[in-house]
């Protein structure tokens, strides 16, 4: 009987409702041990008629099996693997151990969404998953994943965690619930149900003592003394909880007989509550079912179903906690001695790893082999897997190469403060050169990224100088992550050298070691203002980079923005994004993404750049990537100030600084802010906030085309008649454009000059470089300027036609502040120019856009679903929104709209 909560369950309730509707959701149910969590799913499960139910949970153990929770979940639906896109059917099937192959950790991602929205394709799906704290991180990541880009496949996702555990990163920002105690009254009810017999008094103190923990209410009664359940003597108080139950269950298991407690430390210590398992395990220590019957009967296990169910985990930890070093030992020794099938090697490692008393070079070498297995799979089941496997090792060298091991591992999953300590013993005890160069160059790039830059040099110039000579790629590969230290530290040239010196030893070597650092020369070089020689290298870099190899082909896209060639740069990224999307395979789309809409932001097409920054967000953020996911968000407010939406760039920066935070970085200064205020007509704060970036050196991401505050802030200038500090700044603009040899440097050049010498014949030579570089926005933004010096000439005809082109454009873009602007200035000359009324206006999401762009070039929903890593039952939903919003009636009318026109929802109009 389930006593109070009414508020959660109608929350359940209303999740398992909408699921039946056809909409999807997740629920995360957050509480303590004891609280009540367990029993609110199993509730659900209950009341969850006609629907197909998919339950897992994690096990609490000292080991990490990559996807073992996952598989639980998906194991009764694994018939629909061959429906799945191959490449995402070959990831799980892989990651499922299910056959070897080499596993793409996203395309798991990717495939456990597929799977279960095939599911619910037969009957809504509700999703059980308990303890998520103790599931393998590779599982967590994955399921996390999947309720994230939910939609409208009628699933209900409902998890169960403690409230402050690891987890609660994978689930941030999910919509949750956290158990509080229960009310006086209902903890009341709840104790005289479970014991009839205690004094009143008893009863009152313990509803006090226990804050309402209902499993403290249920299980205290029973360790109480005859005087203290009578109220003749005062219960000692059973806070905190968890020590108190842990406690009470152990005076429990006390009282079994030394074979039970043998064979239920079996249960505890092995990571299922498969009974034939735990048996045959059992056996071999001469153990067998009988001997649970006691533990039955006290109540602390239920044997149903051929699943042994404990009591409560804290059972587990109480059977495990109490039981003799030596016991424990023992225990997994015959649970290693009984897991004999080659689908079990990992399990069977891991379980003789914690039965051995002693380093063991058979032992750790097993240990090692799980790590390399797990290595792409589950970054964190390898780094767990190498550094026990390294404890275990009794050679110093051998030891010192799998902590580098593990250290890597950790490092591969953002978790630097766990490799750096590991990193430390491994250079105590390392004598081989090669691995004492790995560790102090992980060790100095983890120092440069925590800050400390001094003992980041120090630590890669030993690493470099350590690279035996017959191997250069490796020499420069340490050497070019010295440069931005340097930089850092304000050591140009020093800079200059190391990144010179990377470069002569990787030149000609074709391999990644080329490309970065061409790449790190040419930023060095850039920051100098060396533009041409920066821009050789970077397309140098571009040069080397594999074209099927899409993380090299992406940085090649990335030096071909920084050198200003933005037409070929958004050619290659959006071939790596047509790739991602094609392959299944998410993992790079959201930097890609985000690559290509810096690209799309400086060729004026902002929706575009919208629309790839806010798929990148919203992918980032499921994928667990929050350096990917705050690029995007910073993309995200870089557009909407150029396009002057102030809420919707605040909004955000808001976010952006959030995830600065969490990230433990320093927020960078950018132009941001300095040009919203430009694009809403606020020219002070417009120079206050972007003079301080014009100081030397201009930042190298700014280095050649862009310089993306240059024009701004000479606009500003311009605007407020600080004219000798705009001469000043223009002349060194000029320079650079004129070297460029760019359409797009020298328009914004001359629209410069012509607004600060009022010259009809410059705005005329800037026009006719717009049409050459046709970017609409920044050709409307010359128009603008163009028209309010001829309204100022008292020429109200000729304005009126250039601030008329002009309005179009940003109405049609919605650049809300360049249309007010625009608007005041036609006013200024005797027009009256009506806003347009927003309430018309019900535009479609960039989500929208993108599924509407996909289904317009004659793919299915179902394909459409594919490479948007979302169900087809969401794209189908996403259609009739697009239909009703735009009035077009069929596929065919909508690919007719779309065919000419590259930014998607311009062409549809709203
Ligand atoms: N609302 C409730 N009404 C009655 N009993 C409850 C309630 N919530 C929890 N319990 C009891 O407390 C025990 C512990 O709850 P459980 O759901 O296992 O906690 P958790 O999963 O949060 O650790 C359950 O076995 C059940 O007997
Ligand atoms: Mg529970």
């Amino acid at each position: 009987m389930l006593i109070g909560r009414h508020d959660e369950q109608r929350a359940i309730d209303d999740l398992l409702a909408a699921a039946r509707r056809g909409e999807s959701g997740a629920l995360v149910v957050r509480g303590d041990a004891g609280m009540g969590k367990t029993t609110l799913l199993d509730q659900a499960a209950a009341t969850g008629e006609g629907m197909q139910v998919l339950r897992t949970r994690g096990f609490e153990s000292e080991s990490e099996l990559a996807f073992s929770g996952l598989i639980e979940a998906l194991r009764p639906v694994l018939d629909d693997l061959p429906r799945l896109p191959e490449r995402q059917a070959a990831a799980l099937r892989g990651a499922l151990a299910l056959e070897a192959s080499d596993t793409d950790v996203y395309a798991v991602y990717a495939g456990t969404l597929g799977l279960l929205s095939l599911t619910a394709e037969r009957a809504p799906l509700l999703l059980l998953i308990d303890d998520a704290h103790w599931l393998d991180s590779g599982s967590a990541a994955a399921l996390a994943f999947a309720c994230r880009r939910l939609g409208n496949e009628g699933i209900a996702a409902l998890w169960a965690t403690r409230t402050t555990e690891p987890t609660s990163v994978v689930l941030d920002g999910l919509p949750s619930i956290t158990l509080a105690g229960l009310t006086d009254d209902e903890a009341l009810r709840l104790v005289v149900s479970a014991d009839r017999d205690l004094s009143p008094e008893t009863t009152r103190a313990l509803v006090e003592l226990t804050g309402g923990n209902p499993l403290a209410l249920v299980e205290l009664p029973g360790v109480l003394t005859p005087p203290q359940r009578d109220g003749r003597q005062p219960i000692e108080e059973p806070l905190p909880t968890s020590p108190t139950l842990l406690a009470a269950f152990g005076r429990r298991l006390g009282g079994l007989p030394e074979e039970s407690r043998r064979l239920l430390l079996i249960a505890a210590a092995i990571d299922t509550a498969d009974l034939t398992t735990i048996l045959r395990a059992g056996a071999l220590e001469g153990l067998h079912e009988s001997h649970l019957e006691v533990a039955e009967r006290a109540g602390l296990v239920v044997v149903e179903d051929g699943l042994l169910g404990l009591r409560h985990p804290l059972v587990r930890a109480a059977i495990y906690g109490s039981a003799d070093p030596v016991a424990r030992r023992a225990a997994h020794r015959a649970i290693a001695a009984s897991l004999a099938d080659e689908q079990s090697i990992d399990r069977r490692a891991w379980h003789r790893a914690l039965a051995a008393a002693a380093p063991d070079e058979a032992v750790a070498a097993e240990l090692e082999g799980v790590g390399s297995r797990a290595e792409g799979r589950s970054w964190q089941a390898a780094a767990r897997a190498y550094e026990q496997a390294a404890r275990l090792t009794p050679a110093r060298g051998e030891r010192a190469r799998r902590l580098v091991a593990a250290a890597q591992a950790w490092s591969e999953c953002g978790r630097n403060d766990a490799a750096e300590p590991l990193l430390r013993d491994a250079v105590r005890l390392g004598e081989a050169p090669a691995l004492l160069t790995d560790a102090e160059h992980l060790l100095g790039c983890i120092a440069f990224l925590g800050g400390r830059t001094q003992e980041s040099l120090e630590l890669l110039t030993r690493a470099a100088e350590r690279v035996p000579a017959d191997d250069p790629a490796r020499a420069a590969r340490v050497l070019a992550d010295t440069v931005e230290p340097w930089l850092s530290a304000g050591d140009t040239s020093r800079a200059e050298a190391t990144a010179q010196r990377a470069w002569e030893l990787s030149k000609g070597e074709g391999g990644s070691s080329e490309i970065w650092a061409a790449l790190r020369y040419g930023d060095v070089l850039g920051w100098q203002g060396e533009v041409e020689r920066a821009a050789e290298l970077w397309l140098r870099a571009a040069a080397v980079s594999h074209p099927g190899d899409l993380r090299s082909l992406c940085a090649t896209g990335e030096a071909l923005f920084s050198s200003g060639d933005d037409e070929r740069a958004s050619t290659v990224l959006e071939h790596v994004v047509t790739e991602c999307r094609a392959t299944g395979s998410p993992g790079l789309l959201p930097y890609a993404l985000h690559s290509l809409g810096l690209v799309e932001a400086r060729r004026g097409r902002l929706t575009a750049a919208i629309e790839a920054d806010a798929e990148a967000a919203e992918l980032a953020r499921a994928l667990g990537q929050p350096r990917e996911r705050l690029m995007a968000v910073r993309g995200l407010a870089w557009t909407a100030a150029l396009l002057g939406r102030e809420d919707d760039c605040l909004q955000h920066l808001e976010a952006a600084a959030a995830a600065w935070v969490s990230l433990g970085r320093d927020q960078n200064p950018d132009a941001t802010k300095g040009m919203l205020a430009l694009s809403v007509g606020r020219t002070d704060d417009a120079i206050r906030e972007l003079e301080p970036l014009v100081a030397e050196p201009w930042a190298p991401a700014d280095a050649i085309a862009a310089r993306s505050f240059a024009p701004n802030l000479l606009e500003a200038y311009v605007r407020a008649g600080r004219d000798a500090e705009a001469e000043k700044m223009l002349e060194r603009f000029e320079a650079l454009a004129d070297r460029s040899g760019r359409a797009a440097s020298r328009a914004l050049a001359l629209r410069c000059r012509a607004a600060l010498e009022g010259s009809v014949e410059h705005f005329e030579a800037a026009l006719a470089l717009h049409d050459e570089w046709r970017n609409s926005f920044e050709q409307a933004r010359t128009q603008l300027l163009y028209g309010e010096l001829l309204r100022r000439q008292k020429r109200r005809a000729a304005a009126r036609v250039r601030l008329r082109a002009a309005l179009a454009v940003f109405d049609e873009m919605g650049a809300v502040g360049w249309a007010d602007l625009t608007r005041t200035a036609l006013n200024a000359t005797g027009e009256r120019a009506r806003r347009r009324d927003p309430s018309t206006v019900d535009d479609l999401t960039p989500q929208e856009t993108t599924v509407a762009r996909l289904v317009a070039s004659g793919l299915t929903n179902r394909e459409v679903a594919a490479r948007l890593f979302l169900s087809p039952k969401t794209i189908e939903t996403h259609l009739t929104h697009v239909f009703r919003k735009t009035g077009v009636r069929s596929r065919t009318e909508l690919a007719n709209k779309l065919r000419d026109s590259p930014d998607s929802s311009v062409a549809l109009g709203s």
